[in-house]
């Protein structure tokens, strides 16, 4: 479906606004407080703006102006536009224990701030990432952002519900569930057993099902930096096997995903590839975030995003992309990792990305950040 000449006015129009005011006015208000206190402000507000009836509809329209139509199919999935919210934003509240979470959510609490405004802002939405037991994630300062080189921080620390919780959650509020959505796992950090890795995913995903929840696709993130135990074994080449060969046998004809780290050598990344390929894995998000020393103590890791991740990501998508045309293997690649504009965007499409995942544009572009860069996108394209 092509666009008609008002309708692309009117985009441009809305995009041009948006980026004046967030850059211009909104950006450096929020830029004034701590990058923590701007995150906890606005999980205040997703928490707050998912129970605003009046304001939903509302913001779907906003979306529909403010993307091109440009439906792709990735990793089995069609997507309304190549841009995907990342795992990370719309995951949930920390809790120390399922009965304690259980309980907010009898009280009424939403658990899972962002779940029902969100996509109807920016579309595709990966939710997660989820564990079979709930965590509180670190405590303290876990976020933080350099803005010189447009770059996020943090060591959340896999703060969720856990899949059981978040599973009754959602699933008491399916019909308000987006048309097309991901769930990304991650096994408990800490857990080195491969038998109870599989048990807690496929536990994970059987909790998702009882409640009639079936998401567009699930990622296994097999690459969790900020936790503070060793996450790199989930990314060896029997680790991932056995992992990914138990959720697939659990998902029928849903498409199994994995998110890779940025920090392995080539050749792990393409014997991983060969793995995928092997086993019916449908795609790969390259990268999470790449562990470094945190702003705050030098001796303790936090995962960065956005501009100091991407000549990485890009380089890992390389190795990726190149092994997948080499063998002719029909496992596709999603970028992810510095994705901000047309340009960074178009680093990972040249190497055949159909789709991409974003977290960190959204501090420096604002809430439409994946609009702007689809329309820088689609301009270079013509250039
Ligand atoms: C605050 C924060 C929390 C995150 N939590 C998760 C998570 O729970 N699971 C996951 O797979 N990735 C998580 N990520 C990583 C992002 O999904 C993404 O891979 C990474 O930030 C790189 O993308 P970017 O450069 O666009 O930010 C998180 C990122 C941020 C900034």
């Amino acid at each position: 479906m092509t666009d008609s000449v008002s309708r692309k006015l009117a985009r441009a129009a809305l995009l041009h606004t948006n980026r004046a005011l967030y850059a211009g006015l909104l950006r450096p208000l929020i830029f004034r407080q701590s990058a923590q206190d701007a995150h906890e402000r606005m999980i205040r507000w997703l928490r707050w703006a998912d129970s605003q009836a009046w304001l939903l509809p509302f913001v779907g329209m906003v979306r529909t102006l403010a993307f091109r139509s440009e439906a792709v199919t990735v990793g089995g999935v069609t997507l309304e536009a190549p841009l995907i919210l990342a795992a990370g934003l719309v995951k949930g509240d920390g809790f120390d224990s399922e009965a304690a979470a259980l309980d907010a959510v009898s009280s009424g609490r939403n658990i899972i701030p962002g779940w029902r405004v969100l996509p109807r802002l920016v579309g595709a939405v990966e939710f997660g990432s989820f564990t079979r037991w709930p965590r509180l994630g670190n405590p303290g300062t876990v976020v933080w952002r350099d803005v010189d080189t447009h770059s996020s921080q943090n060591r959340v620390g896999l703060r969720n519900p856990g899949a059981r919780v978040a599973a009754v959650f959602l699933g008491a509020r399916k019909d308000h569930l987006p048309p097309v959505f991901g769930i990304n796992l991650a096994v408990s950090p800490g857990v080195d057993d491969p038998a109870e890795q599989t048990r807690e995913i496929v536990e994970s995903l059987a909790f998702f099902f009882e409640q009639g929840i079936k998401p567009d696709w699930i990622t296994l993130n097999l690459s969790c930096p900020n936790t503070g135990d060793d996450p790199g074994s989930h990314q060896t080449i029997d680790g991932a096997r056995l992992v990914c060969g138990a959720a697939l046998d659990a998902l029928g004809d849903i498409p199994l995903w994995v998110k890779l780290g940025p920090t392995l050598a080539d050749e792990q990344y393409r014997a991983l590839m060969a793995v995928f390929a092997e086993i019916g894995v449908r795609a790969v998000v390259a990268t999470n975030t790449l562990p470094m020393s945190s702003p705050d103590d030098p001796g303790v890791q936090a995962g960065v995003g956005g501009g100091r991740l991407h000549t990485r990501a890009v380089e890992v998508a390389a190795a990726l992309a190149g092994e997948k045309n080499v063998q002719n293997y029909t496992v596709d690649i999603v970028g992810c990792g510095g994705v901000q504009d047309g340009a960074t965007y178009q680093d990972f499409a040249r190497l055949g990305a159909r789709a991409v995942q974003y977290w960190t544009a959204m501090i420096y572009r604002g809430p439409l950040a994946a609009a702007l860069i689809a329309g820088e996108a689609g301009s270079q394209d013509k250039s």
